[in-house]
């Protein structure tokens, strides 16, 4: 693809002299002679630069320039000023115009300057291809969902993304809580700008202020650099606070404030730096009852949950199940090269029946594996995990096997099922209620089980 340079001056000679220059260097040009056809040619040439004479017969070249800007921002105007005017050359720069050249001008550095300017604009078409296939990636057609539950989600979804209201996102881990994020983000008129995603894990709090706030060089014994914060990055998009009940109460007093001042200060520095971030954030854990124990705090909440989108787990819409599946079939053949064209209906039914305690991570894993078994075909029973196929029922309340660990412990050693417990644990925070609930199993297989392998406190 040629380069394209549109030329406006009402000026013949000069417009002779540019076109000649411009297409034995290679450009595709066209060119105009007043403000109307500068902008008709602007319409159907789509040109990657305009070179454009200030002083134009019908239309003053600030007005034809803001136009330009407003309906081409991806054309980089390079304005020709009379010698000498170089308050009117500032003046448009300040209007967005990319750079400026004095007449009579130098041939080289007339075409080194198009050709910079030229790059530049073939950046910004290609970022803004790049964020309609991202945006294409988060629309609601990769969301699978048929059930109700899922079609009420997607409703407040539609209401809420073309607004600026805070959103809580509520639901087990897998469910889909980041995907229901960005397709707000990717949904809303921040699209064009940075989704920025910040884990709120318990780390200690200078480290999330740096996180959050960024810092200046020298801030700390480790900062080298000034770093932006994910609020200055996230600057007219989208902020997503993953995890947020896992916010350490100290980090949350901060993050209040931020939100009430929409200004944030890097950690050893002075000035404070607006932000326009819509904040978007999510948790797996019970806010209430953490506000209950002193653990969040009730004005942050309000706060966030302006509005609460609550994702329900899979194992209360098993409709979703078979479509979540073609979906991750078609998927993985396509980028992993398989030939896989169903599902047995033995496999189905297990699949349909299981409780996804992991939710629909855990079966888009489930189905990847069952698929590398199967290779191409139909995905037989044999062919999926086998805690998909051990039936739990967690209110039985006698040693019952963990669902996968005591069918995986006659193939891996006591090693892996006593690390499994203790990532189980991790992941609850400790909370044996918790955890026991996670791995499907009674309070008192869990309590059995950590007595065996001594991880009682
Ligand atoms: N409705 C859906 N349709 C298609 N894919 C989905 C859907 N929901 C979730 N997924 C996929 O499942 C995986 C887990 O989703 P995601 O990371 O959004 O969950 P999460 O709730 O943020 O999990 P965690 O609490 O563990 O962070 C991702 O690969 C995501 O693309
Ligand atoms: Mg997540």
């Amino acid at each position: 693809m040629e380069d394209r340079i549109l030329i406006a001056d009402d000026e013949t000679q000069i417009r002779n002299i540019l076109n000649k220059l411009l297409e034995k260097a290679g450009y595709e040009v066209q060119s105009a002679s007043n403000g109307g056809k500068t902008l008709e040619h602007a319409d159907s040439f789509h040109p990657h630069v305009l070179l454009l004479d200030q002083c134009m017969p019908d239309m003053d070249g600030m007005d034809i320039l803001k136009n330009i800007k407003d309906q081409h921002p991806e054309t980089m105007v390079i304005m020709i000023t009379a010698y000498g005017a170089v308050d009117k050359a500032v003046e448009a720069i300040k209007l967005g115009a990319y750079d400026y050249v004095e007449k009579p001008f130098d041939n080289d550095k007339l075409i080194a300057l198009i050709n910079k300017a030229s790059n530049h604009s073939k950046v910004l078409i290609e970022n803004q291809q790049l964020k309609q296939q991202i945006s294409g990636k988060y629309d609601f057609s990769n969301i699978i969902g048929v059930s109700d539950k899922m079609h009420a989600v997607f409703d407040q979804v539609k209401s809420v993304c073309s607004t600026d209201a805070s959103v809580l996102i509520l639901g087990e881990s897998g469910v889909g809580k980041e995907l229901i994020a960005k397709s707000i983000h990717y949904n809303s008129n921040r699209k064009g700008y940075p989704f920025v995603g910040v884990n709120c894990g318990a780390i200690p709090l200078e480290l999330m202020e740096s996180e959050l706030f960024g810092h200046e060089k020298g801030a700390f014994t480790d900062a080298k650099e000034t770093k932006k914060g994910r609020f200055e990055q996230a600057h007219n998009g989208s902020l997503f606070l993953d995890e947020i009940g896992e916010l350490r109460m100290d980090a949350q007093v901060k993050l209040l404030r931020v939100l009430e001042d929409k200004k944030v200060s890097r950690l050893g520095g002075k000035k404070s730096i607006s932000v326009d971030v819509r904040i978007i954030s999510a948790t797996n854990c019970n806010l209430e009852e953490k506000i209950d124990q002193n653990q969040f705090r009730l004005d942050l909440y309000y706060r966030l949950n302006i509005f609460t989108i609550r994702i329900p787990p899979l194992r209360e819409r098993p409709e979703d199940i078979p479509s979540l599946i073609g979906h991750f079939i078609k998927k993985y053949n396509q980028s992993v090269g398989l030939q896989v064209e169903n599902v047995s209906p033995q496999a189905m039914e297990t699949l349909y029946h299981y409780q996804w305690p992991g939710n629909i991570r855990d079966l888009e894993n489930a189905i990847q594996s069952a698929m590398i078994m199967a290779r191409e075909g139909t995905i037989q029973k044999q062919h999926l995990p086998i805690r998909c196929k051990a039936d739990a029922d967690p209110r039985k309340d006698h040693e019952e096997p963990i669902p996968g660990l005591a069918a995986r412990s006659s193939e891996i050693n006591d090693q892996a099922e006593k690390q499994m417990l203790v990532e189980a644990l991790k992941k609850c925070n400790y909370k044996r209620g918790d955890t026991a609930q996670y791995l499907k199993v009674s309070r008192k297989t869990l309590y059995n089980k950590m007595k065996k392998f001594g991880l009682l406190a």
